[in-house]
C-alpha cells in the first residue's frame, strides 16, 4: 500500500526515498468519499461545512490551528460497526489513545461504548467522561506498579496483561489491595498485517503480547491465584488494517487457545477481545469493507459463545476530525513552491512520522488553478511537513485550509516543541459548534518551571 516517492529532479529533496502513499491530487470520487466519511459538504458558494457548520466560522471564532470533530460522523461509524456485527454479543471499547478529548469520549459513552485505555492518565480521562469502571479495559505493554494499583482500586473491567512478569506484579498488587481482579491475556498471535511497520503489532518478535506458548502456563498461574480470574483472551494486530483476512487468522489462533485453556481447566473466560486496527480511507485506497470484516470475524467468533470485545480507535473518530490551519506565507526555493501553514508536525505528526497522506482542502473554494507544492509547518525541522508534492488549488496567505482525517492520532500526538501552545479542539453537533478544549497559552507551558531551582 506504500509507494516509494521518487527523487525530485534527481536532487536531494525532503522526503526523498521515503514512503509517501497517495496521489498528488485527489480524484473527485475520492474527495466525495472523504467528505461523506467526515460529514463534510461544500456549498454552491464554495463554503466548506462540517456537520452543517461553516468551518470558516469555527476558524474565525477559535483561531487556527484548531481541530474540529463532527459528533454525527462518530455516531455513524459506531452504528455501522455495531450494525455489521448484528446479534453477535459484543461490546465496542473505544481506544482512548486515538482521541482522548472528554467531549469526544462523552459522545462515545452515550452510544454505549466502553473504553480501552493504556495509562492511568487515560483511565482518569475515561472516568471523568463518565465511563463505568467495569466498561474499561486496561491494555498496554508497560504498565507501572502505580498504574496497576490504580486500576485495581478503580475496579476496571479487565486488565489485559502482556507478559508473565506483569502478571506476577498484578497478582502481588491484587493481594496487597485485597481486591479480586479480572485478567485478560493479550496474546501475540503471530499474524502479519499489511500496514506501516511502526503500527503493526501482532507479529512474533515485536514487543507486544504474550507468545502463544506462554499462555497456558500464565493461565495456570491465574487459576492458582485466589484473587485473579482469567476472564478474557485478547489480541491486537496493528492499526490502519484494510484487509479483514488477518483478523480471521488471529481469531483462529485465539479460538484454539480458548479450547486448550478450557480443556486445561480454565472455566472463567467470558470475553474474547479482537482488538482494534480497522482502517479508514485517507486517499485512494479502498475503504475497509465492513460487511467483509463481519463475514470474516462473526462466523469464527460465534461458536466460542463468548462476548466479543473490540478496541477500535481510528475507525470511529479518524474521519470525523479535521485540522484547520491558516496559510502564513507562500515561497519559492530551489525550483519548488511552498505553502507555509500555522500548523505542522506539532499538531499532526502523522505525515512526518509515518509518511502518512492527509488530504488538504480549502475552506473557501474559488475555482483557482491548481499548483504543486510542499505544504509545510512553522517548526524548525526540515521534516515538518503536512504534504509533499501536493497538487492543490492556489491558496494565498491569510486563507484557511482543512486537513482531513485528523480525528485520530492528531491532537493526542501533538507536542509543545518550539514552545508552541497546543491547538484548540471544537465539537460540532446538531448544526452547532462549541469549544471542547481551549488553545493553550504560552505561559501554561512554563509556569511550573523554576529558572533558579537551587535558590
Ligand atoms: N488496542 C490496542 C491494544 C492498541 O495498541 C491500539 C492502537 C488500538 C486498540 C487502537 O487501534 P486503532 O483501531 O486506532 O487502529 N499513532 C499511529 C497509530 C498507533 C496505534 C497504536 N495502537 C498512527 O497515527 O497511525
Amino acid at each position: 500500500m506504500h509507494v516509494v516517492r521518487p527523487p525530485v529532479d534527481g536532487r536531494g529533496a525532503v522526503g526523498e526515498g521515503v514512503l509517501m502513499p497517495g496521489p498528488g491530487a485527489l480524484s473527485p470520487a475520492t474527495e466525495a468519499a472523504l467528505f461523506a466519511d467526515a460529514g463534510l459538504a461544500r456549498g454552491a458558494d464554495g463554503v466548506l461545512r462540517l456537520g452543517g457548520v461553516a468551518l470558516a466560522e469555527v476558524a474565525d471564532a477559535v483561531g487556527t490551528p484548531a481541530f474540529a470533530y463532527n459528533a454525527d460522523a462518530i455516531r455513524a461509524r459506531y452504528r455501522a460497526l455495531a450494525g455489521a456485527l448484528g446479534d453477535l454479543p459484543h461490546r465496542i471499547h473505544f481506544a482512548v489513545k486515538a482521541n482522548s478529548n472528554l467531549a469526544v469520549l462523552r459522545v462515545l459513552r452515550d452510544l454505549g461504548a466502553g473504553a480501552d485505555i493504556v495509562s492511568e492518565g487515560e483511565m482518569r480521562r475515561a472516568l471523568a467522561a463518565g465511563f463505568a469502571a467495569e466498561a474499561i479495559v486496561f491494555s498496554g505493554v508497560g504498565k507501572t506498579a502505580d498504574e496497576l494499583r490504580a486500576a485495581v482500586r478503580a475496579g476496571l473491567g479487565h486488565v489485559n496483561v502482556e507478559s508473565t512478569a506483569e502478571l506476577e506484579r498484578l497478582a502481588e498488587i491484587a493481594e496487597d489491595e485485597r481486591r479480586d481482579v479480572s485478567v485478560g491475556i493479550r496474546v501475540n498471535p503471530d499474524v502479519t498485517t499489511d500496514t506501516h511497520p511502526y503500527i503493526s503489532t501482532g507479529k512474533s518478535g515485536i514487543k507486544f503480547g504474550v507468545p502463544t506458548d506462554q499462555v497456558l502456563p500464565a493461565a495456570a498461574f491465574i487459576r492458582r491465584h485466589p484473587r485473579l480470574a482469567l476472564t478474557a483472551v485478547a489480541m491486537h494486530l496493528g492499526s490502519q488494517i484494510l484487509d479483514p483476512a488477518p483478523y480471521g487468522e488471529g481469531i483462529e489462533r485465539l479460538r484454539e487457545l480458548v479450547e486448550r485453556l478450557r480443556a486445561d481447566g480454565t472455566d472463567t473466560i467470558r470475553a474474547v477481545d479482537i482488538g482494534g486496527g480497522l482502517g479508514i480511507r485517507y486517499a485512494e485506497e479502498p475503504a475497509l469493507d465492513l460487511e467483509a470484516y463481519a463475514r470474516t470475524v462473526v462466523p469464527r467468533l460465534r461458536p466460542l459463545g463468548l462476548t466479543v470485545y473490540l478496541e477500535p480507535g481510528r475507525f470511529l473518530v479518524g474521519s470525523a476530525g479535521v485540522l484547520l490551519a491558516t496559510v502564513l506565507y507562500r515561497k519559492h526555493s530551489g525550483g519548488k513552491g511552498f505553502v507555509v501553514l500555522d500548523a505542522g508536525m506539532n499538531e499532526l505528526v502523522r505525515p512526518s512520522r509515518y509518511q502518512a497522506y492527509h488530504a488538504i482542502v480549502e475552506l473557501a473554494a474559488r475555482g483557482r488553478p491548481a499548483e504543486t507544492v510542499d505544504v509545510v509547518g512553522p517548526v524548525c525541522e526540515t521534516g515538518d511537513f503536512l504534504a509533499l508534492d501536493r497538487t492543490l488549488p492556489t491558496v494565498e496567505a491569510g486563507e484557511r485550509v482543512a486537513v482531513l482525517g485528523a480525528g485520530a492520532y492528531g491532537f493526542v500526538m501533538s507536542s509543545n516543541y518550539n514552545t508552541r501552545p497546543l491547538p484548540a479542539e471544537v465539537l460540532v453537533d446538531g448544526g452547532r459548534f462549541a469549544l471542547a478544549r481551549p488553545r493553550q497559552v504560552a505561559e501554561q507551558l512554563f509556569r511550573d518551571e523554576n529558572p533558579t531551582p537551587f535558590d
